[in-house]
């Protein structure tokens, strides 16, 4: 081999490493990109925000990771089966061999980015009501929980509420804090605050107070003496995670004062989980906050209502597209629930029911969601410009990708 040959081989290899490492390169960079469908979800990876809408059929719970690979679960929901009429509640997630919060266990534990050493830093239960909080007992035996907030803070009432964890788990280290209102310094990054300055969660609102976009400055939404409506749903908690030009929404059962209260503080976002099972987004508040997504965690015939339905569609309200995420949509006999059997209650519960609206909400709103069934998550990409939402299959532990959406394009925050 004379030097020209040897030069061009050593180059050869050259190129052929780049190539390699290129090839390797971008096979790693495409591993947070969106599954495939048909395909199990990618892990989690740095940078990252996931937000879990885990199906269970009986009630709330959304897992996040957040960027730096902190993790929260906001509720935990589970309701016994109970003397509801048949059709009325969707079959269990993923089957009915567990209950609803050891199934929500299992599912953080699966996604979870530290498999050896998994807890939750943070575990937020939105109000006492057994749809968002009776599965946390479940979730505690199956991995630490180190920071436990609710509307309260208090250790007697936790106690009451989740079950005799709490006691344990304060043994072994665990916090127990009063979510405050107005606050952006309660729920943090834990991991690597530095490296995700554009991270930050505000406290909107709970027991009925709400942020007033100064400081950390709160107003009660009501006087003293006055009646709260539904006074437990009311007085949830509510926040919105921003990260970069990206933001989300989350209020629990709140209600429609409070809605009102928080709507021009919490400005814009880009999904918005509907409050009460989408028994309420009332217009001027949807106005504020035109979502480009919306997700519903539905449990029940009546959810969401069919005027909540149909104005999460209405584009007088707000103008531009929006993607409608169900996690549970047209289960065996609910069709026949919600025409048939049922109207008659139906139509106690909500003024404006009639039958003509049920035939158009199972038959006109219903195919026009995005996805009614599945476990909803959303992923939004490093920094925070685009998300997406995949629909994960919920039959199974599979975390099997039934349909990916977007991506979206953030969009930048309302003016200050
Ligand atoms: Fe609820
Ligand atoms: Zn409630």
């Amino acid at each position: 081999m004379n030097i020209g040959q040897a030069l061009s081989s050593v180059l050869w290899t050259l190129a052929a490493f780049c190539a390699a490492t290129l090839l390797a390169y971008s096979a790693l960079a495409e591993e947070g990109v969106p599954a495939e469908v048909g395909e199990p979800l990618p892990a989690w990876e740095q940078g990252w925000l996931e937000i879990h809408h885990i199906n269970t059929g009986r009630g709330d719970a959304a897992f996040f990771i957040l960027p730096d690979g902190t993790t929260m679960l906001f509720d935990a929901g589970d309701l016994s089966d109970g003397a509801r009429p048949e059709g009325y509640i969707p079959p269990r997630r993923p089957d009915d061999s567990r209950p609803a919060g050891e199934w929500i266990g299992r599912y953080i534990l699966a996604r979870h980015p530290r498999e050896d050493e998994a807890a939750l830093d943070y575990a937020v239960m939105s109000h006492f009501h057994q749809d968002h909080i009776a599965g946390l007992a479940d979730v505690a035996e199956l991995l630490p929980i180190h920071a436990l907030l609710d509307r309260e803070g208090s250790v007697e009432r936790a106690k009451e509420a989740y079950g005799a964890f709490v006691e344990e788990h304060i043994d072994r280290g665990m916090r127990m804090e009063k979510f405050e209102a107005g606050r952006d310094d309660q729920l943090v990054l834990r991991h690597d605050p530095s490296a995700f300055p554009e991270f930050k969660v505000r406290n909107l609102a709970v027991n009925a107070e709400a942020w007033t976009g100064a400081g950390h400055k709160t107003r009660p939404r009501f006087s003293e003496g006055e009646t709260i409506p539904s006074e437990e749903n009311t007085l949830s908690t509510a926040f919105v995670m921003r990260y970069g030009d990206f933001a989300y929404f989350n209020g629990g059962d709140l209600q429609e004062p409070m809605e009102k209260a928080i709507a021009w503080v919490t400005g814009p976002v880009d999904v918005h989980v509907a409050n009460h099972h989408g028994s309420q987004a009332h217009p001027f508040f949807l106005a504020a906050l035109r979502p480009r997504v919306h997700i519903v965690e539905v449990w029940a015939v009546i959810q969401p209502r069919p005027h909540v339905f149909e104005r999460l569609f209405d584009d007088s309200i707000y103008p531009g597209p929006r993607d409608v995420f169900l996690t549970n949509g047209l289960w065996p006999g609910r069709a026949e629930h919600f025409l048939e059997r049922y109207d008659e209650r139906v139509a106690d519960l909500i003024d404006d029911y009639t039958v003509e609206l049920g035939q158009k909400y199972v038959e006109y709103y219903m195919p026009k969601t995005a996805s009614s069934q599945g476990h909803v998550v959303v992923r939004v990409e490093p920094g925070g410009e685009l998300y997406h939402v995949a629909v994960l299959d919920d039959t199974e532990e599979s975390f099997e990708v039934r349909s990916v959406h977007g991506p979206y394009t953030s969009r930048p925050p309302a003016p200050k």
